[in-house]
């Protein structure tokens, strides 16, 4: 990177941009950051996330020209609405045009302070991509830029952008370039295209020449499963996201700090965890209901902690049926003759062990 001669003029823009750029920078490299992932980073998974070392994490996508036009308010203020004291809270928004996307990210000032925008340059689905939002963005440098650029300006915060390698080829350091300096203070890149889904392996080759071509933190998205995984981008010098590997498993977070995997009661503990926070944000008659995903992944690991894997399918099927805490607690009893809430209650220690190293580099990240 080149330093300006000390006579030369500063604009004014760019020098505030740099210095939001450091909100992620000095994060990066402490623990893996939890993906965005629609139905899935919600405030009480974000919770747990953090609890367990996540370096920051990023909400659920929301549509910017929904919340612009202040139509699907509720919603859209509900899907990015942290938790009470939540720190480091980052918003996906996804957008095409660049006026609605920054009164989006003027309501969400207004609504609560987040600590950063990440515009979606990734979403393959239909109904985002329909509307030019999502990977289409990813075909127009220039106009990404220029949605990117409008946020940048609006708002008081970081922005960061979070991209594939193009919609069916390698377009991804073009793209990138095109970000950074319309004000992106960092990116993550999932290496795959938007054709690609999710087939084949993420290319962390990609990854890392989108890192080495732009002057701002990258952080590479796609297969991280591990704590092996994780060393191995963080020694090709970028930061890791993680979002499938972390469902059903958030102490993934403290595994690549370093942390022992649980055991059978300490997941009960997690997974009840979790489903109380959960049953307390979405209030309602079928408070579950949207866990359901989650607990699918929970019943995987928990048959094989235990030591029966051939478990697992009674209980996923048991799992993804239960609508309220009452069911839940009665489906893990019934098949595996453990009382979630009493473990929890004899674990609380044991939970706090787990969550210790997590809020240590919580405080560390925040500080
Ligand atoms: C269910 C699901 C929902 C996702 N939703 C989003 C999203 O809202 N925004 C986004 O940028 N990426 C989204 N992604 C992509 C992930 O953030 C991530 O880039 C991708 O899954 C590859 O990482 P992984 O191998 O760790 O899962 C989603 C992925 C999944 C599986």
């Amino acid at each position: 990177m080149s330093v300006a001669p000390a006579s030369a003029p500063v604009d004014p823009g760019r020098q505030r941009v740099r210095e939001r750029g450091s909100w992620f920078a000095t994060r990066v490299g402490r623990g893996a950051v939890l993906a965005p992932m629609a139905g899935f980073s919600d405030a009480p998974f974000r919770r747990l996330a953090r609890h367990f070392g996540a370096a920051w994490a990023v909400s659920e996508m929301v549509s910017a020209h929904g919340l612009a036009r202040a139509i699907q308010d509720e919603r859209g203020l509900q899907i990015s609405a942290p938790y009470e004291g939540e720190p480091l809270v980052v918003v996906q928004l996804f957008a095409a045009d660049p006026d609605l996307a920054a009164r989006a990210v003027v309501r969400l000032e207004r609504a609560y302070q987040p600590d950063a925008f990440d515009l979606n340059l990734g979403c393959p689905v239909k109904k985002v991509i329909n509307r030019g939002c999502g990977s289409e963005l990813l075909r127009d440098p220039e106009h990404a830029a220029a949605v990117l650029g409008a946020m940048v300006r609006a708002a008081s915060v970081p922005v960061s952008a979070k991209l594939r390698l193009g919609v069916d080829a390698d377009v991804s350091v073009e793209v990138a370039q095109a970000l950074v300096g319309a004000g992106a203070s960092a990116l993550a890149v999932h290496g795959r295209t938007a054709a690609q889904r999710y087939q084949g392996r993420a290319d962390w080759g990609a990854i890392a020449r989108v890192a080495a071509a732009v002057d701002v933190p990258v952080l590479g998205s796609g297969d991280v499963k591990d704590a092996a995984g994780y060393r191995q981008a963080r020694a090709a010098g970028v930061g890791v996201m993680i979002a499938r590997a972390a469902v059903g498993r958030p102490w993934l977070f403290a595994d690549v700090l370093g942390g022992e995997p649980p055991a059978a009661g300490e997941i009960v503990t997690v997974m009840w965890r979790h489903a109380r926070d959960h049953a307390a944000w979405y209030r309602g008659e079928r408070p579950l209901r949207s866990l359901r995903g989650h607990l699918a992944a929970y019943a995987g690991e928990l048959s094989v902690a235990c030591g029966r894997p051939s478990w697992s399918d009674a209980l996923r099927a048991a799992l993804v049926r239960v609508d309220s805490l009452a069911d839940l607690r009665d489906a893990v009893r019934s098949l595996s003759g453990v009382d979630p809430e009493r473990v929890h209650a004899r674990l609380g220690d044991e939970w706090q062990r787990l969550a210790e190293a997590g809020d240590t580099r919580a405080r560390e990240a925040t500080g």
